[in-house]
């Protein structure tokens, strides 16, 4: 009998929808859509349970929020499921060696007309949901991205800040943001060959495209790197400075010429004959959190 694997790769501090994919897929004996959709809400109502705890004494953390991007590979099946503007690309390649590049999921991000629309039907009493500030759309003329987990003080009432960055004009008439996952199922073919996941930082200096061309024309070891090298020189090239000189610049002001960029890189050639092998992984961020776990769910269908 083949062994039941369940893959885990998530960017971006949501080891704790994880572990709760874990826990509620033992429980159902099953991995579906609701299970992934579970554990987020699960993961969302626990961190609200600790700003709540926290607020009185540390107001700020009602403005600590994450993106989070899971992708599990189950039985042939891809299901992704991403909260903020994370983005997931897979790379296939036909019989004529060429790569393909598909976007998998949606970037929540209210540069997106289609993100500042849906707000705009959610919210159509509210004439100030987005709001275009210094050429940069943002809700409520704060924040750019559309779902987080966290973020306390654009969801709940109770959690508003007198902070200038994070004041509201008038108090929140319901939710602005959302913890909602958007989901992605697909079942995997032989020419699906690797998996990008990369935080908005990488993305802002490659395209789908451009980074699928890295990894279809380079060596698998150390190609998240790679990765991250291409953006951090096409993010020099933009300010006229050099590699080397974003290497040595400090922490503050290397924020100005890049965001953080987490990559994970994920090649699909065992999964696909679907012998439930883990697949060769690659990861490369400066933030220390990106989760590849391998568990052993037996029972689990
Ligand atoms: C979580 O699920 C419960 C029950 O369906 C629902 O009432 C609640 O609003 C959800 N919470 C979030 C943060 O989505
Ligand atoms: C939203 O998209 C814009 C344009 O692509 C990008 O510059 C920005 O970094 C994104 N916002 C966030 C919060 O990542
Ligand atoms: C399963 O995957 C492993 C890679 O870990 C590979 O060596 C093996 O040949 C595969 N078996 C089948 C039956 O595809």
């Amino acid at each position: 009998m083949l062994s039941k694997k369940l893959l885990f790769y998530s960017t971006v501090g949501c080891y704790v929808v994880l572990c709760f994919i874990t826990g509620i897929a033992r429980e159902r004996s099953t991995i579906s859509e609701d299970v992934i959709r579970g554990a987020f809400n699960a993961t969302e109502e626990g961190f609200i349970s600790v700003v709540r705890r926290s607020f009185s004494l540390r107001p700020i953390i009602a403005a600590m929020g994450s993106c989070c991007l899971v992708g599990i590979i189950w039985n042939g099946k891809l299901l992704i499921a991403n909260v903020g503007d994370s983005r997931a690309v897979l790379g296939s390649v036909g019989e004529s060696n060429k790569v393909v590049a598909e976007q998998l999921t949606v970037d929540h991000n209210a540069s997106s007309e289609d993100v500042r629309n849906e707000l705009r039907s959610l919210h159509s009493d509210d004439a100030s949901i987005v709001v275009k500030r210094e050429g940069v759309w943002r809700i409520k003329g704060i924040i750019q991205v559309s779902r987080s987990i966290g973020d306390a003080y654009l969801k709940r009432r109770e959690f508003s800040l007198n902070i200038p960055r994070f004041r509201l004009t008038e108090p929140l008439r319901r939710p602005v943001l959302t913890a909602e996952p958007s989901l992605y199922t697909r079942v995997l073919h032989n020419n699906d060959k690797f998996l990008i996941f990369a935080s908005d930082g990488l993305w802002e200096h490659l395209s789908n495209q451009e980074a699928a061309a890295i990894v279809h024309n380079n060596p698998r070891a150390g190609i998240a790197k790679r990765l991250l090298k291409a953006a951090l020189m096409e993010a020099a090239r933009k300010v006229r400075i050099t590699y080397d000189d974003v290497k040595q610049c400090k922490a503050g002001e290397r924020r100005q010429i890049h965001d953080d960029i987490s990559v994970v890189v994920m090649f699909l050639d065992h999964v696909t004959g679907q012998n439930g092998s883990v697949p060769e992984l690659s990861f490369k961020g400066f933030n220390n959190n990106i989760v590849a776990s391998n568990f052993d769910l037996e029972g689990i269908t």
